[in-house]
């Protein structure tokens, strides 16, 4: 099973789940739309080819993502992992790889979807947060819910549920992958 991981920031989830050893998956791809992406200095760390997508070279998300496409072929790439990819994907990806295509997303979906998830939970004052691992249809952070875990965060400073957020993702997108498709 070889995926790609698509990614536009700082990558330490593609770094988590690049850096696990696993029966039958195979971190074959970086994805990123950002030059300056930190995921690829991971990526060149462990030895990871990456590919760089520039939107603006296309006339359209369709086209961008028929370049993307050809990559993925080129890799032999059977599914994609998007972890912190600030683009909605279109249908020529969604399509391809129906029920294919994964996200993680820092909050208990459908509550606070977008870019800043974390903090929007926050300053809603939620008593409980969490991480969710979702299918990827259309929608921004639409999609079937996988799996999700949770945890109280009443009184917790921003700073500390950012980072059990994060612990809590590493963790639940390895187990995720596992089970969908590493045999466990
Ligand atoms: C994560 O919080 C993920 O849930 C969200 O974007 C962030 C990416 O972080 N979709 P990183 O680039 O993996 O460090």
């Amino acid at each position: 099973m070889r995926i790609a991981i698509f990614a536009s920031g700082n990558g330490s989830n593609f770094e988590n789940i690049a850096s696990t050893v696993f029966k039958k998956v195979k971190v074959a791809l970086l994805i990123t739309n950002k030059k300056d992406a930190y995921a690829i200095t991971r990526a060149e760390k462990l030895n990871i080819p990456y590919w760089i997508v520039n939107y603006k070279d296309y006339i359209s998300i369709n086209e961008a993502e028929k370049a993307i496409l050809t990559k993925l072929k080129e890799y032999q790439i059977d599914a994609i992992v998007l972890a912190g990819y600030m683009r909605i994907l279109g249908d020529t990806l969604i399509n391809e790889y129906e029920n294919k295509i994964i996200n993680i997303h820092p909050s208990l979906l459908p509550s606070f979807k977008g870019a800043n998830g974390i903090l929007d939970a926050y300053e809603y004052g939620v008593k409980v947060t969490g991480v969710t691992v979702h299918y990827v249809n259309s929608e921004l952070d639409g999609g079937k819910i996988i799996a999700q875990e949770s945890f109280n965060c009443d009184k917790m400073e921003l700073r500390e549920i950012e980072e059990l957020i994060h612990q809590l993702e590493y963790r639940l997108y390895l187990k995720v992958i596992k089970q969908l498709w590493d045999g466990d």
